[in-house]
């Protein structure tokens, strides 16, 4: 049993913060158990943890991003999608193939995620099996939560990223085999997105997901560009989710596809039907994608919206960045496209970035009781002569917070230390 004491802030609901000033927050064995204003008297004896008028709040989840670009964050942000792929991702992906340089980076990624207050992940890795289990073993061992994806792709003008599709298969079962059944972090299938995939390969995914059991990500509808080469690489699919639902990959497990910026209604309904998850990575769509997506239309549709970082389309790892450029973004695109389109709220934002994602993961993502305890305590957030609310505090951290702002970080109920 666990006390805490702080400011205690979780989404309610979509629209609403639940604020508990000044409150006790009980763990039992990694799960929150109650919330109160005064300690009750049975709790007298344990010992609290009193973080003062720090800020307590559930730990974040990023849905979209690629371990292996690590490196490339912050670089080449003038380049457009395909360019940038060709230029400046696919080389250092291609580097993957050297295991040694793979545990360097991605020993340094986990870590910054972590010290970052995400706990939770949908993570790609590369074509390279023996690297991408690496950091799946070591996000699995570290305890966070999440998805590891080996990528497939059998189309690239770069020799060293082209797959022959029967290896990439059997490359990809024996991968599903080794990891399916782990606690913490899971494999999931992820072709990389449609042009750089044959009709054989995805179909051949297809029918893995459904002996495993196993969903997927991968890149839907995120520029004009893919969405117009996905039509005409797969004429026979009138959209570009319809690629994935043909070949039998909706309906394993989850299915997370990042950016859908540009969805026609059959991709709309086709990810409804299958109550799948779109990712939205605000940093991403600004830098090389040139896109933003019609966010609050779609959560109003009743869509699973939920956030990436997408590093390293995206430059910064905190998903809590994410959730203040989201609300930003959507006012962008209520200005230019005003017809159909809504502003959203920070609220809401925090809420896809917590509450919504956790979901994914068996009830992170929250502090009601019966959540597991993954938590961040945020502070100094303040300025000596203004105090901010707990909720002041959470929306100023997600705009100009750093790590830094980040004094305890708890994953499964423990004290995570530097
Ligand atoms: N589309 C295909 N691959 C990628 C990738 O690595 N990042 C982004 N943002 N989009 C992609
Ligand atoms: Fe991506």
């Amino acid at each position: 049993m666990q006390i805490i004491h702080a400011d205690i802030v979780f989404s309610q609901d979509r629209e609403h913060l639940a604020v508990h000033p000044d409150s006790y927050i009980a763990v039992e064995k990694g799960i929150v158990t109650g919330i109160w204003p005064v300690l009750p008297e049975e709790y007298k004896n344990v010992p609290v943890a009193d973080y003062g008028d720090g800020v307590l709040i559930p730990a974040f989840s990023d849905l979209h991003v690629h371990a292996p670009q690590y490196l490339n964050r912050g670089l080449e942000m003038d380049l457009l999608l395909s360019d940038w792929l060709d230029k400046c991702t696919f080389p250092m992906e291609a580097r993957f193939a050297d295991t040694e340089f793979a545990k360097l980076v991605y020993d340094a990624f986990v870590d910054d995620m972590l010290a970052n207050g995400t706990m939770h992940a949908c993570v790609y890795g590369t074509i390279h099996s023996e690297a991408t289990a690496y950091l799946l073993e070591r996000m699995d061992r570290k305890g966070i939560k999440g998805f590891v994806g080996k990528i497939n792709m059998d189309c690239c003008e770069l020799e060293d990223l082209r797959e022959d599709v029967a290896k990439s298969i059997s490359e990809t079962e024996a991968f599903l085999e080794r990891y399916s059944g782990n606690k913490n972090t899971k494999p999931i299938l992820t072709p990389r997105f449609a042009p750089s995939c044959t009709r054989e390969l995805i179909k051949g995914l297809g029918k893995l997901g459904k002996k495993y059991n196993i969903g997927m990500q991968t890149h839907l509808v995120e520029s004009l560009w893919e969405a117009e080469q996905a039509k005409v690489l797969f004429p026979e699919c009138s959209c570009d989710t319809e690629i994935y639902e043909r070949a039998g990959l909706m309906d394993n497990g989850p299915v997370i596809g990042g950016h859908f910026i540009f969805p026609s209604e059959e991709d709309i309904r086709i990810m409804q039907k299958y109550d799948s998850y779109a990712v939205q990575c605000p940093d991403a769509t600004i830098s090389v994608i040139a896109g933003i997506m019609q966010t609050g239309a779609l959560l109003d549709k009743g869509m699973k919206i939920v956030l990436g970082s997408d590093i390293s389309a995206g430059h910064h790892i905190g998903v809590y960045t994410q959730a203040a450029c989201s609300v930003q973004l959507s006012k962008l695109k209520h200005f230019y496209e005003p017809e159909g389109n809504r502003k959203i709220t920070f609220p809401e934002a925090f809420w896809m970035a917590t509450k919504q994602s956790g979901k994914l993961f068996g009830g992170t993502g929250s502090l009601e009781p019966g959540s597991v305890f993954d938590a961040l305590v945020i502070e100094g957030l303040s300025d000596a002569a203004r105090k901010l609310t707990p909720e002041q505090a959470l929306e100023r951290f997600c705009y100009i917070g750093t790590k830094e702002n980040i004094k305890a970080r708890y994953l499964n109920g423990e004290v995570l230390n530097e």
